[in-house]
Parts: structure tokens; C-alpha cells; sequence
């Protein structure tokens, strides 16, 4: 069927993505000069990273950027101009990106959002006091994009936050506008405030920071992990969740830089190698070259994998590759626990049909067909078994997670009570509710992939934990919300409760939200459709 025709059968929205449609940059990957080197850097010592890039074969693979970190400041002059490094950078940095840029690569720079840097709060960088953005926005924008050239900024938050103490969303909001006002809205924007600094990130920055620095130690890989498991909602259309540069190549175990590597990969982060290019071990740089799990990380729709089912402490998660609701999927089994563990998810929970076609994307070979409806692996202490799965078919989904949802309101920075956020709940079915949603109109849930093949009439079945006085308004597509009194909390120890509704879905893909203008939700856990038949 030609594209026009189905877009005219479908609903508005409903079009499916293929691989050629992409109109958005994938992450980026390449490589950072922070996690070995800190702010000791100097011209010498990027001009060899990035032609190790070239001759390792790296840029081949797809790592573009040589991102220069925190280090390279020497000060401003009487007219406000960013000077480099003496010792460092004696040349400056025009010279750099030009080399970078001759090499096929882009290049990469990093400044503060307030006056000072982290490198002069915590590393003793001297340089980097009144080497931030503030109040030289404009300026540093001309000099660091159209004068030196450079293509992407790391954008830092220890001057802005912990010394003026600014409101994030404004002060970033100010410095893509002065990025914007010299004709540099371009250029490839990270925000890096350590942790989801809200859904507003999106329309200033291709990537966000999720979480606090990376360490090169099991622990910080899993805690980065975690705090990424249910923020796949917000990673859409060239906007990515960032989970940091990788550690891979300075000292996690063989099976530990698989998952590091291997969920950075599903997760769509950014790809920015962390470790010395020179002395790379063989292993980890087989591992960063393996195609299979980069065209994971890039692969045209962009998406974020999700958990669809935990598993003792593992989980599995899964994303479209390739084309929106097609027959192939990424899916991961993870296990970060210190035992080994048994999973298994039935071929329709990942919403795929008849014998399925498994290939192992770390390993890179197939895997026997699996025929009987159950994809099982067996995972040892923090390990992960990355597979591309190809069904027959693709089926209906019959569950919702409310930990899928986009929540409008959603941030992470801890600065304000009574937030919504992903809430553990052991009883939910993915172990996670959602709390706090509601209490004003825009605090609410969106599902705007509740897909239908045909449209028709459906039971929606929405499991929660009550709440006193609470209210669940329930609107589909463009339709009146349908407003849900759900029971008030128990006293029989039981903690979940459901309530079930008709409703009636169009073809194709419908949005569903969740919410509660004047007062708060039950606490949502997921909810769960089933026909009805004709
Ligand atoms: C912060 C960032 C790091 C790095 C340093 C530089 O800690 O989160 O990634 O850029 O600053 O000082």
C-alpha cells in the first residue's frame, strides 16, 4: 500500500515509522576526555585520542565526536573573552577542532550554566572560576561555535546550582536563547544537571544527564541503571536520556562491560568512549566495535528500551528496532544480582507471535528457534544476554505499565515535595506504581501508543493502590474523560485493587490519559485491555 493512501485510512498519529523516515539525529558516540584524564588535559593528549578513534577503527564503527571536558580554560580578559589553558592549550582550541574536523570527526566542548566550573569546585581548577556561561553566553557562543568551530556542548550545573542556586529550567531555557540569538541553535546541546531535570529538557537539548558521575565500579553502573529503568517515555524523537560516558576499558569484569555496554545500547544513550584510546584492552574494544549492538543504540527509531517484566532481581526489557510495531525486537534479560538467575517471558508478553528467531548481539551468533511460546536464558551474577527477536507476527498488547507513561510533570531533581514519580510498590505488577499523579490538570499519565489493530470495543481494566479520596479521569483519544471513583484503601491487607471500564479504541495507535484535576489519582499500577468480541 502506498504511503499515501495508508496515511489516509489511518487516524492522525498512527503512521508507522520505517527505517528510512528517521528526520532526527541518533546519539551521539564518540569519545570524552573527562572520565580518565579529569581536568588534566592538554592539546597533545586530544590530538592523539582522536586519531587513535581513526586508527582503531572506531570512527568506522560510528564514533563521530572528540568531546573536550572540563580543563581547557584559562581565563577571561578585560573584555570578557574565554582565553585557553596556558600550559595546556597554548594554541588554543581553534587549531584542535580544525584537526578534529580533518580527521572526519566533530568536535566536542563543555562549559558551566553559572560562572564557575566543577573542575574549580572540585578538582581545584583555579581556570575555571568565572569560566562559566553566566553572563557571557552570547560571547562564549560565538567564540566556541563560529569561531573555534566546535559542534556539540556538555553544559554543567556546580557554578548554577550549588553557588547561585538558578532555577534550572529558566537558566538553560536563557542559554539556548543566546545560542539561538547568534545563529548557533544548531549545535548538539547535552544538559548536565545529574539527574531528570523535566520534560521541558527536550525542547532545549538533544541528550540530559539522568543520573550523578560515572565511576569505573559495578556499583555505579547498576545505580545508573536503575535510576534509567522507567524513563523510557521521555526518550523520543533525538532526545535521549544520557547515562554518562562509558567505563568501558577501565577495569569492570568481561560480563560487567557487556551490560554496561549492552544497556547503554538499549537504552539509546549516548555512546562516549571514557577510557585512554591508546591502551584500550582488546576485549573492550571488540566489544565497542560490535555492530549488532551499535545499531541497537542508533537504530532509526530512536527508541528507550522498557522493563516488561521483573524477574527475582532481573529484568527484561524490550524495544521496537527498525520499524514501529514490526516483528523485531531488542530484548534484554539483565540480572545486576549477586546470584544467578533463571528468566523467561512468554512470546506474548513481548508482543510477538509464533516461532521466534533469536540471535545473541554480544556473542553475534543465532540462537536455536524458540517454538514453544517461552523465551528462556540463564544469567549469571551481573551479567546480560542481548537478543534481536524475530517473531512471525506481532499481537495486541494486553498490558499498559504505568511506569511506560509520559508524565508531563515528571522531574528528578528533589527539589519539591509530593512530586509524581515512579514509586516501588512490590505488589504492582512491574514492582513499580506511579504516586502523586494529579492534584492539577497537567500533572497526569499519557499512553500514546495504546495500539489496536482493527478499533472496537475493549474492557480496560486499571489496577491501583487506593488512596482516600481519590479520583482516577480517564480520557481516550479526544473523547470526555470518563471519571473513575476507586475504592478507598482496605483494611484487609490486600494493597491492590482494579476497576473496569469499556471503552472504544480507533485503529492504529490511541493516546489514553490518566490524571485528576483537584485531586490526587490511587496510586496507578498499570491498566490492561482485553476485547470485546463483535
Ligand atoms: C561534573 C560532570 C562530569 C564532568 C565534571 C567536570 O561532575 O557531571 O561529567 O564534566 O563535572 O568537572
Amino acid at each position: 500500500m502506498n504511503r499515501l493512501l495508508l496515511a489516509f485510512l489511518l487516524p492522525a498519529g498512527t503512521m508507522i515509522a520505517t527505517a528510512q523516515q528517521r528526520n532526527f539525529e541518533p546519539p551521539i558516540m564518540g569519545w570524552s576526555s573527562w572520565n580518565t584524564y579529569r581536568v588534566d588535559i592538554n592539546d597533545r593528549l586530544i590530538r592523539r585520542q582522536a586519531g587513535a578513534m581513526v586508527e582503531l577503527g572506531l570512527k568506522d564503527k560510528g564514533y563521530r565526536y572528540i568531546n573536550i571536558d572540563d580543563g581547557f580554560f584559562g581565563h577571561r580578559d578585560a573584555d570578557g573573552k574565554m582565553h585557553t589553558h596556558p600550559e595546556r592549550f597554548p594554541d588554543g582550541l581553534k587549531g584542535i577542532a580544525e584537526h578534529i574536523h580533518a580527521l572526519g570527526l566533530k568536535a566536542g566542548i563543555y562549559s558551566d550554566a553559572g560562572s564557575n566550573t566543577c573542575g574549580s569546585i572540585w578538582d581545584n581548577d583555579v581556570n575555571g572560576v568565572g569560566a562559566g556561561l553566566y553572563g557571557h553566553e552570547h560571547e562564549d557562543a560565538e567564540l566556541y561555535f563560529k569561531d573555534w568551530g566546535f559542534d556539540f556542548i556538555k553544559i554543567d550545573y556546580c557554578g548554577a546550582g550549588q553557588e547561585l542556586n538558578l532555577d534550572e529550567e529558566r537558566r538553560y531555557s536563557e542559554i539556548r536563547r543566546a545560542f539561538d540569538d547568534v545563529g548557533c541553535g544548531n549545535v548538539s546541546i547535552n544538559i548536565c544537571r545529574w539527574a531528570f531535570p523535566g520534560t521541558w529538557a527536550k525542547d532545549l537539548a538533544q541528550s540530559w544527564r539522568i543520573s550523578g558521575d560515572i565511576a569505573p565500579d559495578w556499583n555505579s553502573v547498576k545505580h545508573i541503571i536503575g535510576k534509567n529503568l522507567y524513563l523510557s517515555a521521555y526518550c523520543r524523537d533525538g532526545h535521549y536520556n544520557d547515562m554518562d560516558m562509558l567505563e568501558i576499558g577501565r577495569g569492570l569484569s568481561p560480563s560487567e562491560e557487556e551490560v554496561h555496554f549492552g544497556i547503554w545500547c538499549m537504552m539509546s544513550s549516548p555512546l562516549l568512549i571514557g577510557c585512554d584510546l591508546t591502551n584500550i584492552p582488546d576485549a573492550s574494544l571488540r566489544l565497542l566495535s560490535n555492530e549488532e549492538l551499535i545499531a541497537v543504540n542508533q537504530d532509526p527509531l530512536g527508541r528507550q528500551a522498557k522493563v516488561i517484566l521483573r524477574v527475582g532481581e532481573g529484568y527484561i526489557l524490550a524495544k521496537d528496532i527498525g520499524k514501529l510495531r514490526g516483528n523485531t525486537r531488542a530484548v534484554a534479560f539483565y540480572n545486576p544480582s549477586e546470584s544467578p538467575c533463571d528468566m523467561e517471558i512468554a512470546t506474548k508478553d513481548l508482543e510477538l507471535s509464533g516461532t521466534l528467531r533469536v540471535r545473541d548481539l554480544v556473542q553475534r551468533r543465532d540462537l536455536p528457534d524458540v517454538r514453544d511460546g517461552i523465551l528462556r536464558a540463564c544469567l549469571q551474577p551481573h551479567s546480560v544476554k542481548i537478543l534481536r527477536v524475530e517473531g512471525e507476527g506481532r499481537t495486541e498488547p494486553e498490558i499498559y505499565e504505568a511506569e511506560w507513561a509520559y508524565l508531563p510533570c515528571f522531574q528528578d531533581l528533589g527539589k519539591t515535595e509530593k512530586d509524581v514519580f515512579y514509586a516501588p510498590c512490590p505488589e504492582a505488577s512491574g514492582g513499580t506504581v506511579l504516586q502523586y499523579l494529579g492534584g492539577r490538570r497537567e500533572n497526569h499519565a499519557v499512553w500514546d501508543e495504546v495500539y489496536s489493530e482493527n478499533g472496537g470495543d475493549y474492557l480496560m481494566t486499571i489496577d491501583y493502590v487506593p488512596r482516600p479520596y481519590s479520583k482516577i479521569e480517564v480520557a481516550i483519544n479526544q473523547e470526555s474523560p470518563i471519571n473513575i471513583v476507586p475504592e478507598s484503601p482496605r483494611n484487609d491487607g490486600q494493597k491492590l485493587a482494579s476497576t473496569t471500564v469499556r471503552v472504544r479504541l480507533n485503529p492504529g495507535f490511541n493516546r489514553i490519559t490518566m490524571g485528576n484535576a483537584y485531586g490526587w489519582t490511587p496510586d496507578i499500577d498499570c491498566f490492561r485491555l482485553k476485547r470485546l468480541a463483535r
